[in-house]
């Protein structure tokens, strides 16, 4: 993995927005990714890769989109919550986001926060990550605001804190992004960021729940088509970076509900019998056969905070909307 340091943004005369520690995925990271998902019986894509500028902006298109309802119920939550979380968290916390992203949920936690010490957004889509660090500058002067560009399933440092501070780290991980984990790796990326923030720390999740299977279709299968625009991106950025020959109509983008798993699944569906080459590889698709891109487990309030319980935290508040739509959890790291 490349190390190097970019200055942000230089336009944000900002003394408070430092450099971006730059981890960014190399491109010999995306290929062997992609070539190892394809070449296994059921064809898989990882959905990290999602995230490159076009795919941040579809994604943040999704969240405003009528179907779908964790965006909008997560931000009602935290909203109504953020003055609870600030008082469990105490002065001079920092804060520390895993896929930050446009950086529009940690507001809500930042207003009430009494003198919080620093935020670190994580994000693998730097562009992204960059332009939202600079945004919220303007918003939060004084701020100290020290972005990563990272793969948060892998090991990386926290930037060092200089001087004395009292308060706690707290992580932050909303979207529901942690069911794009299994349930395994949940586990594992909650041990391992629970080790990573120390005994005593929090953490904040947002959840979402199991729910009619019509609600889920539809928030995953959106009528203007966004969602299938960011599940095909996947298929140009790789004819863009590695070299591939996708033709896009011939893929259809499909979401469907695994019952058996508790999962949404994306996939992205062949139309026909065809040959793709990447570079020098060639891949065959039957009519019908699936590229697996995303998992989007769902959990009820017992189920995560076992899970939670397992990877080393204790719980310590959940709050649901009234629909019971969506939660919101505070944990402790214990162990
Ligand atoms: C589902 S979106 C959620 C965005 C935002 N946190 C929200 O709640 O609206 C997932 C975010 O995590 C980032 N992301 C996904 N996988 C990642 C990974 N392995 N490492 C770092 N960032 C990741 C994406 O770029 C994206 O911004």
């Amino acid at each position: 993995m490349m190390r190097r340091l970019l200055f942000a943004e230089e336009s944000v005369m900002s003394n408070a927005l430092h450099l971006l520690e730059d981890l960014e995925p190399s491109i010999q990271e995306f290929r062997d990714a992609v070539l190892s998902g394809l070449g296994t019986r059921q064809k898989t894509l990882p959905c990290k890769f999602f995230y490159d500028a076009d795919g941040s902006r579809l994604f943040d298109e999704i969240c405003n989109l009528p179907e779908y309802y964790p965006t909008r119920t997560e931000c009602r939550l935290l909203g109504e919550h953020a003055g609870e979380i600030a008082a469990l968290v105490g002065p001079r916390a920092r804060l520390i986001e895993f896929g930050s992203g446009a950086g529009v949920k940690i507001r809500l936690l930042l207003g009430p926060l009494d003198r919080p010490a620093a935020y670190v957004p994580i994000d693998i889509s730097r562009g992204h990550l960059l332009a939202a660090a600079a945004e919220l500058a303007l918003d939060f002067s004084g701020l100290k605001i020290m972005p990563i560009c990272a793969d948060y399933t892998k090991p990386f440092a926290l930037p060092a804190l200089s001087g004395s501070r009292p308060g706690i780290d707290v992580g932050f991980f909303p979207g529901s992004t942690i069911g794009n984990f299994t349930p395994d790796e949940a586990r594992g990326f909650l041990s391992r960021v629970g080790r990573m923030l120390g005994r005593g720390s929090a953490m904040v999740v947002g959840v979402d729940m199991p729910k009619d299977e019509s609600i889920l279709l539809s928030a995953y299968n959106d009528k203007a088509g966004v969602t299938a625009a960011f599940n095909l991106n996947l298929l140009i950025r790789v004819n863009r970076e590695l070299g591939g020959n996708f033709v896009l109509d011939r893929f259809v983008h499909e979401a469907r509900w695994n019952g058996v798993l508790g999962r949404i699944e994306m996939h992205l569906v062949s139309r026909c019998d065809q040959e793709v080459r990447i570079g020098s590889d060639r891949f065959t698709f039957a009519a019908n056969e699936t590229i697996h891109t995303e998992n989007s487990y769902k959990y009820t309030i017992d189920q995560f905070q076992a899970m939670a319980i397992g990877s080393g935290y204790k719980p310590k508040a959940a709050w649901i909307d009234e629909a019971g739509l969506f939660s919101v959890h505070m944990l402790e790291v214990h162990e």
